[in-house]
């Protein structure tokens, strides 16, 4: 089976002109760009001899006859994305695909699952699509700016041919991804084979004072939301001190101030707290403490203290089966120039481990940049990456 560079390399160029900015994309779910690029992959999965197939939420499959491998990832972007970040497992699944059939075999289907980037929930398609969140549960999130599930996933209604496909129709499921970190490029390896992916908790948090005139209300009797944010933020770091690793992390990365003004001392700050890692005790401990603190600073600060609805993705092994053909490819395509590696970003092979055998291919990050348009990955990395994923394939069939 014989993977063609260039024309892996040209769709993936392509698939970069959807909502391309700068050297990134912005292709957010269900936007213009995510769904006109959904047709095009659409088209490429026809040519390719892949029946397409939209489920109601828009995770786009292309599907080979009978029991196959399902290969992919996903095509929707951050709001400021690179442009390799799910696009490269999709466009690889579909170099696969092409050269596993011009081989004879083994049958290989691509997906590219909707809104893995948590527009509305985390890995929300996938999710979906497993059995993980029930689509009534998803159809209620919203995003940032108040669009529901429900509103965004009826924009691509026009493209949905059928209900969701059952999982079981696959033998396993395969994801390339860049790596997103700095592991492998400053250790100048190929390839990493994941051992295993994080665990994520992600609630919005609401603290609620009194917005009043910045000019004339004293310090000492503001109830600034902002400022409890503040001390909440920095009391957090001091006492998630005694329980996190290394490789735990915790992010507050979106921030909504009411009423948003210069001269008002803000009256309501809502924001996103976020916490990962690899074991779920440890992730338990973490709610604790961040649940504990938040009413500590608000019973202090006169600010009431509320919760949206707690997201999360259990951290999760990958198929040994699947591991050991991909380490077997890895060592004869780049021998010495591998390593197993634990994820700490968040995939689409979280969901669907829980129904199928599920593995994951890295290939380096250069600098370990990503959710940023500078992203990018060497082209000799990139063709390796699916070198390995079409060998892995192959020993499998
Ligand atoms: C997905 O991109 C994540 O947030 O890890
Ligand atoms: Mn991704
Ligand atoms: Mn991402």
């Amino acid at each position: 089976m014989t993977p063609d560079p260039d024309r892996f390399l040209a769709d993936l160029h392509a698939l970069r002109r959807f909502g391309a900015q700068g050297r990134g994309v912005v292709r957010p779910a269900y936007s213009e760009p995510d769904i006109a690029a959904r047709r095009w992959l659409a088209d490429r999965m026809e040519e390719a001899g892949l029946t397409p197939h939209v489920d109601p939420v828009g995770n786009l499959f292309g599907l080979a006859e009978g029991p196959s491998l399902l290969l992919g990832s996903h095509s929707d972007s951050q709001p400021e994305g690179g442009w390799l970040d799910g696009a490269l497992g999709v466009i690889a699944a579909l170099e696969v695909a092409r050269a596993a059939r011009a081989a004879g075999g083994p049958a290989v289907s691509v997906v590219s699952f909707q809104d893995e980037e948590g527009r509305f929930g985390v890995t929300t398609g996938s999710n979906v699509w497993a059995g993980g969140l029930p689509l009534a549960e998803a159809d209620k999130l919203t995003d940032s700016a108040g669009t529901s599930f429900a509103e965004a996933r009826a924009r691509m209604a026009g493209m949905v041919t059928g209900d969701f496909i059952p999982p079981e129709r696959f033998t396993g499921f395969i994801e390339m991804h860049i790596e997103q970190g700095p592991v492998l490029d400053d250790a100048g390896e190929a390839v990493g084979v994941v051992s295993n992916i994080v665990g994520i908790r992600d609630m919005r948090v609401t603290f609620e004072g009194q917005h009043n005139h910045a000019g004339t209300t004293p310090m000492a009797v503001r109830r600034d939301a902002f400022q409890g944010l503040c001390a909440f933020s920095e009391r957090l770091n001091a006492r998630l001190a005694d329980v996190v690793t290394p490789q735990t992390v915790w992010t507050i990365g979106h921030v909504s101030l009411y009423p948003n003004a210069s001269s008002i001392v803000p009256g309501r700050a809502t924001f996103s707290m976020q916490w990962r890692d690899g074991e779920a005790a440890r992730l338990a401990r973490m709610e604790e403490i961040i649940r504990d603190t938040a009413q500590a600073v608000a019973g202090e600060r006169g600010l009431t203290l509320s919760y949206g609805p707690m997201l999360g993705l259990e951290p999760v092994q990958m198929d040994a089966r699947l591991q050991s053909a991909l380490t077997e490819a890895a060592e004869a395509l780049a021998p010495g120039r591998w390593r197993h590696i634990q994820s700490g970003a968040l995939h689409d092979a979280t969901n669907v481990s829980a129904r199928l055998p599920a593995a994951m291919l890295f290939v380096p990050s250069i600098n370990g940049i990503s959710h940023n348009f500078d992203e990018d990955t060497a082209e000799a990395d990139l063709v390796a990456g699916v070198k390995v994923l079409a060998e892995a394939v192959a020993r499998l069939g």
